[in-house]
């Protein structure tokens, strides 16, 4: 195969590289919360106040910077105050969305900000526009944040927690235009200012209220939301309704959501894949063009905050758990879409993964008799965690070859970079199968020397981890070094994603 060659401007500091792009998603929905994160506190395998201590442990090597909760769908038939209080009490409900299950309620507000505070995460809630009140979301923010003597302060209080929490982060509802109430953009516009205006920063607490806007590209949403944050704007972000808003964008192979199989797939549906994540650049960049027009300072956000892998659920499982398998091909699917978010770090300032465990691309997956397996995708996570908060390093692939998929062409290679201090990051994907990949990388700027560099492959892109093979896929040293030229050299295995931690002179 023809080798590819590429460069990083390593003495230019470009945006930054919000930790929030390594995002989380854990929702109301097969096994994520249930038989996931929660398994309750009387459960023989090990968990602290009824949360899953192997899940925490080794969600906290990834960093998780804030955990969106309690959905997706499920936020918006869900009521909080049916969560808080003693466990024996709580009222059960129907989740429609998911299964058609009855919810028992044992994970709810405390359970969940619990959750973070073990992983180090800030909270993400998303409250319920679809079919809640504006009165039920104040309150639960009042309830969460509000310190001193207020109705839920004092509630809080008496279903034992004393001091308010701090929110980071708050969801307006969740895809309006479908599961969250089939609304229009222009009547949502609406009711996500309306909301947003009760759901106040009490005490020290700033949230960042995230409206929810298109699925991939469907830019009506995303012209009608920032006609509307634009038109109340000031220099001060905070006195928007809303500070950010969001997109969703799943990855398949071109025949629909649900349709393939996550571990059996020919070339063909592997190219497509891969083609369709890498178009999740194209969508940023639409809502950037437009976001651009109306707020050319940036102040609103973009979010990302449900994106990943959608195929047929595994053999035997619930068609509403959305329980699948996560191999290679997944790992290069999220190794994409972190090259895209990096470049458009300006702009994007959040994401979030579908979901944390046991649902679509998931990190883990677990079973009910204790076993856990990490994912290849848990790996990517694992080995960009070195962009948390990094500059973003210019880098462009100058040559490379490519893949034809339909009419498009899939170049091979794909890569980012980062730099903090006197470290680097470089980033690298090869989507080729046909065979390794030479790479030589012109490191412009500084001088650099390679400090590690690690691989992520299988013997396919079928490849995956399983509890009697969890190690089918994992990290592995990859030679690398930097010549007195300052260009990098490596080969990268055929399907397999890369890093190379540098340390600069
Ligand atoms: O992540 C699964 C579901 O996908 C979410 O609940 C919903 O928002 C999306 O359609």
């Amino acid at each position: 195969m023809s080798a590819a060659h590429a460069v990083v401007d390593l003495d230019v500091t470009g945006d930054t590289i919000s930790r929030h792009l390594y995002g989380h998603f854990a929702e109301h929905l097969g096994r994520c919360i249930y038989g996931g994160f929660w398994v309750g506190e009387d459960s023989d395998i090990p968990n602290v106040r009824g949360i899953r201590s192997d899940v925490v442990d080794a969600l906290r090597a990834l960093r998780v910077p804030n955990l969106r909760w309690p959905g997706g769908c499920f936020a918006d038939e869900y009521h909080w105050r049916d969560g808080v209080g003693p466990r024996a009490e709580r009222p059960t409900m129907v989740n429609t969305h998911w299964g058609d299950v009855v919810e028992d309620n044992a994970f709810g507000t405390h359970e969940f900000m619990d959750l973070c505070e073990m992983l180090g995460a800030d909270a993400y809630v998303n409250g319920n526009v679809g079919s809640g009140t504006v009165q039920e979301m104040s309150e639960w923010v009042e309830y969460l944040t509000r310190s001193g003597d207020s109705p839920m302060a004092r509630l809080r209080r008496a279903n034992g927690r004393d001091e308010p929490w701090q929110v980071a982060f708050w969801g307006l509802g969740n895809e309006a235009w479908g599961c969250g109430g089939h609304m229009t953009p222009d009547y949502y516009t609406s009711l996500a200012r309306r909301y947003a205006t009760f759901c106040r920063d009490h005490d020290g607490n700033r949230l960042t209220r995230i409206a929810a806007g298109a699925a991939d590209a469907d830019l009506r949403w995303t012209h009608a939301l920032m006609a509307s944050a634009v038109s109340s704007n000031t220099p001060d972000p905070q006195a928007s309704p809303y500070q950010a808003i969001s997109f969703h964008y799943y990855t398949h192979s071109g025949t629909g959501i649900q349709r393939e199989s996550a571990t059996e797939f020919d070339a063909e549906q592997y190219y497509r894949t891969l083609a369709h994540a890498a178009g999740v650049e194209r969508v940023i960049s639409a809502h950037e063009a437009v976001m651009d027009a109306y707020d050319p300072e940036r102040r609103i956000g973009l979010v990302c905050d449900e994106w990943g892998t959608w195929w047929r659920v595994e053999p035997g499982t619930n068609p509403g758990f959305l329980f699948q398998q996560n191999t290679v091909r997944d790992a290069l699917v999220a190794g994409l879409h972190f090259d895209a978010f990096h470049r458009h770090a300006g702009r994007l300032r959040m994401a979030n993964i579908a979901q944390t465990l046991n649902v679509l691309q998931a990190m883990i997956l677990t079973d009910d008799e204790g076993g856990l397996v990490l994912t290849p995708t848990y790996h990517v996570y694992e080995m960009n965690v070195g962009h948390h908060d990094a500059a973003s390093a210019p880098s462009h692939v100058v040559r490379s070859p490519a893949a034809t998929v339909g009419d498009e062409e899939l170049p091979l290679l794909s890569l980012s970079a980062s730099t903090r201090g006197a470290t680097a990051l470089l980033s690298l994907t090869h989507s080729g199968i046909e065979g390794p990949l030479p790479v030589t990388v012109d490191l412009r700027g500084r001088r650099a020397v390679v400090a590690r560099a690690r691989v992520l492959t299988g013997p396919d892109a079928q490849a995956h981890n399983t509890p009697e093979a969890p190690d089918a896929v994992a990290p592995a040293p990859l030679d690398a070094e930097v010549g007195a030229d300052g260009v990098l050299r490596l080969t990268l295995p055929a399907h397999a994603f890369a890093t190379v931690e540098l340390t600069l002179e």
